[in-house]
């Protein structure tokens, strides 16, 4: 039984937990926390049955959009949402893997027509050992997890 949370509860809001610890920081990237005016605590290198370690963020009153969600989906696959209403954990969502994501990424052929003219990426995911892929529509170029870069939250 643990004593205390390590990091406090939060009253309403939700909780992403489950975030491989190297991920922490990227994932508060690429969902813009920084500009978040609202209450935000997070922890690392926190002990974890399933993951050795792990990270968690917690952001007082604020329900994430299914795109954003998505984001998170593309580094850290594993990350649970927990939404949190007066105290209880009232919904869980395991993030999903999407068949395909549309803007959130960018494609990495500089040639490729979405990197020169304003047009939205669009992309087919694929689940490989290595991990996820992003298969262009547009060049038809695959893009690896490692140079994979997301597109900032406007
Ligand atoms: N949590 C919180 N504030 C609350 C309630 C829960 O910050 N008012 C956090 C907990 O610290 C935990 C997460 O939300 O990190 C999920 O809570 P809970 O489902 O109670 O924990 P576990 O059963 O450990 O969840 P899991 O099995 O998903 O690891
Ligand atoms: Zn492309």
């Amino acid at each position: 039984m643990e004593r205390e949370l390590k990091v406090s509860a939060i009253k309403n809001g939700t909780v992403i937990d489950h975030i491989p610890s190297q991920e922490l920081f990227r994932v508060i990237e690429i969902l813009g926390l920084e500009d978040c005016p609202n209450q935000i605590t997070f922890g690392m290198n926190l002990e974890s049955k399933r993951l050795g370690e792990k990270a968690i963020i917690k952001v007082s009153d604020h329900f994430f959009e299914d795109d954003d969600v998505n984001r998170i989906t593309l580094i850290a696959p594993q990350a649970k949402l927990n939404i949190i209403r007066n105290y209880e954990v009232v919904e869980k969502r395991a993030v999903k893997v999407p068949d395909e994501i549309h803007g959130i990424a960018k494609c990495m052929n500089p040639k490729c027509m979405t990197n020169n003219e304003a047009i939205k990426t669009r992309f087919k995911i694929n689940q490989t050992e290595q991990g996820l892929t992003l298969t262009c529509y547009f060049c038809e170029k695959t893009t690896d997890n490692k140079s994979l870069k997301i597109l900032r939250k406007n």
